[in-house]
């Protein structure tokens, strides 16, 4: 199945050496530096992700991501706030829809939207994302969730940018081909 849209699709990730992006629900790590590279990332965009990814944000936060529009994957019933913060997705097709239609009307008709995870939602996008932003935490911690298999020493993506920090790196990688 392709994808399509107009939207550029970027992937954001904190991923350890390991693989791993999760643990029991919430991520392995506390790196400030990177909470705040996420909120700068995506503020003012849509941001799709799996229920399992949005419920621990409710956990951690107390509240969906503020500034953006959350676009959640699932086949259950979500009780989602009437402001339109957060909207509810069964596929991955409607999934974009929904981000194109907050894209235009809550955040000034940008043409971005990001790819939040979890595990489960990045292996079903990867194919459609045009970019990807990393953060590399330079750490082999425990996990049960990884990052899925992706060509990132091969032809589909070229590094663009690598910003070395204290333990752990942003990158930028765009699609090639
Ligand atoms: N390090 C990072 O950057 C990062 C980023 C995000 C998440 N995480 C971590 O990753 C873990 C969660 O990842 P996960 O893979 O277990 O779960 P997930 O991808 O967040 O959520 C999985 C759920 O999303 C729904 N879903 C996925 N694809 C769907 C589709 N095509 N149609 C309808 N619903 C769909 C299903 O919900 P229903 O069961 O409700 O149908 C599925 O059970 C957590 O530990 C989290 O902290 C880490």
């Amino acid at each position: 199945m392709s994808l399509e849209t107009d939207l550029e699709l970027v992937g954001i990730v904190a991923v350890a050496e390991n693989g791993v992006i999760g643990n029991d629900g919430g991520m392995p790590w506390h790196v400030p530096e990177d909470l705040a590279h996420f909120k700068e990332q995506t503020m003012d965009h849509p941001v799709i992700m799996g229920r399992v990814t949005y419920e621990g944000i409710l956990e951690a936060l107390g509240e969906p991501l503020p500034g953006r529009t959350t676009v959640v994957l699932t086949s259950r019933e979500l009780e989602t706030p009437d402001d339109g913060s957060v909207v509810v997705a069964n596929g991955l097709e409607e999934a974009l829809t929904l981000a194109e239609q907050a894209a235009e009307e809550r955040h000034g008709g940008t043409k971005r939207a990001f790819v939040a995870g979890g595990a489960t939602v990045y292996e079903q996008f990867l194919p459609a994302m045009d970019r990807l932003v990393v953060t590399e935490i330079h750490d082999n911690p425990p996990g049960d969730t990884r990052f899925p298999e992706w060509d990132r020493a091969g032809r589909t993506w070229e590094e663009v940018s690598r910003d070395e920090r204290d333990g752990f790196a942003f990158l930028e990688y765009v699609r090639t081909t």
